[in-house]
């Protein structure tokens, strides 16, 4: 499976790429609004920093915008992915953009006809929220193996992004549920490396070394 940082800040990406696992970034408007600096600038930073896919969304709502606001994002580096909202206006745009060769990534995917929607429109990559569903009482995680599976059956290219990730346990369920990517948070990514086993393991093997042979 594949990781993604899900931040658009440039301190995380760059200590997140130096782990030599993060294999793409996404963005959208709040994490970029977070920042307070100029949205392309930001964009072009990250693009610098990670060789893979890298999300940046429209805020436009209109196909004609969206496209228009696609055409230039991806002047900005050959790795970008326009990210488009999963709407009647989104799904114009992304047929029409899909076409041109342009890489796209439906977001705020709440439902698998959600997905499979994009995916006949000719979407590089969705977002099922996950986090988001289960805020609201559902199963995040069914989502998203329904998605993985419609996909199987069909045989869409589209890939999955798990996003909306809330913890830990959120990565390990959408590696077993098939999703192709798991988009994290950078806390989120410092958890999944902790085990208070390993910490204790290393403080017993250093302590039974300094014993045998002084610091
Ligand atoms: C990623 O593409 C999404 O923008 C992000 O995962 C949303 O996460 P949130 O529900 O924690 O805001």
């Amino acid at each position: 499976m594949k990781i993604f940082l899900d931040t658009a800040n440039i301190n995380e990406i760059k200590e997140g790429a130096s782990w030599g696992i993060v294999d793409g970034v996404t963005t959208n408007p709040s994490l970029i609004a977070k920042e307070k600096r100029d949205f392309k600038q930001v964009v072009k930073e990250i693009c610098e920093i990670v060789d893979g896919p890298i999300s940046a969304e429209v805020i436009s709502e209109d196909a004609e915008g969206m496209i228009k606001e696609a055409r230039e994002l991806v002047k900005i580096h050959e790795n970008i992915v326009v990210k488009i909202p999963m709407t009647v206006e989104g799904l114009k745009a992304v047929s029409v953009i899909s076409k041109e060769g342009i890489h796209t990534n439906v977001t705020l995917i709440f439902s698998a006809n959600q997905a499979l929607l994009a995916a006949k429109a000719g979407a590089t990559y969705v977002s099922p929220f996950l986090g988001r569903v289960d805020d609201i009482g559902s199963e995040g995680m069914d989502l998203v193996r329904k998605i993985v599976e419609i996909f199987d059956i069909y045989g869409y290219d589209t890939e999955v992004i798990a996003a909306s990730v809330r913890h830990p346990l959120h990565v390990t369920d959408a590696a077993l549920a098939g999703a192709h990517i798991a988009t994290i948070p950078m806390k989120v990514l410092e958890q999944m490396v902790k085990h208070p086993l390993t910490d204790k393991g290393i403080a017993s093997f250093m302590k039974d070394w300094e014993s045998a042979f002084g610091k």
